[in-house]
């Protein structure tokens, strides 16, 4: 008997062309599942998607509504069913004192981190309700638990992202939709070009394992609240972080 299996099913992941999304992808395509790339870049997200199973890419900015939707639409003109979304795509927003903070800068990184996440959780809402079933994962952070200092933009939109997963876990308690957050504590992918060395030294410091985490460990917890055998929880933020969440 496979466990987790998703043979048969649709999962949309967002900033899938790379990094944890990538492995998100891969993941839940070994488990059967077929797989929308969705991702800014598309011509990354066409490449990665050629080399996985099931996988096809589609482009998306997850802070323009209408492309979401027009995205969402496209997935379920191919596949005629999404069952999992898992909302990933994400920007670490610019890392510094908050008096150098600009509103640029601040309004982009809760466009993307926080009303990405939104718009993709409204689009496939009322499809997963007809069917009564649904898996909703969203990437959150440590940074949204703990705070990250010089990373207020980024850690206030994650916290949100925790918050919101909260609330909408609970209102779709009896819709057959579960939908739960991962927050992973520093992992190595391209995100982290964005951060100088010793705001990412300052993050793993604080790991107890004293180490960062891989694309596959954080893919293994997402696969897991992906599958139907996530059935009696929700609304919850699991923690990938190496020892280093307290609560
Ligand atoms: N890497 C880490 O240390 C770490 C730790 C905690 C949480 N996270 C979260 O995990 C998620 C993935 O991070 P990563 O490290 O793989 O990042 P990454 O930068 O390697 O990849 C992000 C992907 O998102 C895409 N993207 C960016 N803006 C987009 C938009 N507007 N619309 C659609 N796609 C967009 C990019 O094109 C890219 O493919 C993010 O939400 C991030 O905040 C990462």
């Amino acid at each position: 008997m496979a466990y987790f299996d998703l043979t048969g099913q649709t999962a949309i992941v967002t900033g899938a062309a790379t990094g944890i999304g990538e492995a998100i992808a891969r993941r839940l395509s070994g488990a059967g599942a077929t797989v929308a790339i969705a991702d800014l870049n598309f011509d990354a997200a066409a490449a990665t998607a050629a080399t996985i199973e099931r996988a096809f890419p589609v482009q998306v900015d997850v802070t323009d509504s209408a492309s979401v939707d027009r995205a969402v639409a496209m997935v379920l003109a191919k596949t005629g069913q999404i069952d999992v979304l898992v909302n990933n795509a994400g920007i670490a927003g610019t890392a510094g004192p908050l008096t150098d903070q600009t509103n640029e800068a601040w309004q982009k990184t809760i466009d993307v981190n926080m009303n990405g996440v939104f718009f993709c959780c409204r689009a496939v809402a009322a499809h997963m309700k007809g069917r009564q079933y649904g898996r909703i994962v969203n990437i959150a952070s440590i940074a949204g638990k703990e705070g990250n200092p010089m990373m207020t933009g980024y850690s206030a939109t994650k916290a949100a992202v925790i918050g919101f997963t909260k609330a909408i876990g609970k209102e779709f308690a009896t819709d057959g939709i579960c939908v739960n957050a991962v927050s992973p504590a520093v992992i190595r992918t391209k995100i982290l070009d964005q951060l100088p060395e010793a705001q990412i030294k300052y993050m793993t410091d604080k790991i107890p394992m004293r180490r960062t985490g891989t694309t596959e460990e954080i893919a293994a917890v997402v696969h897991f609240l992906a599958s139907p055998d996530c059935s009696f929880v929700t609304a919850q933020c699991y923690d990938a972080s190496g020892g280093r969440a307290t609560y």
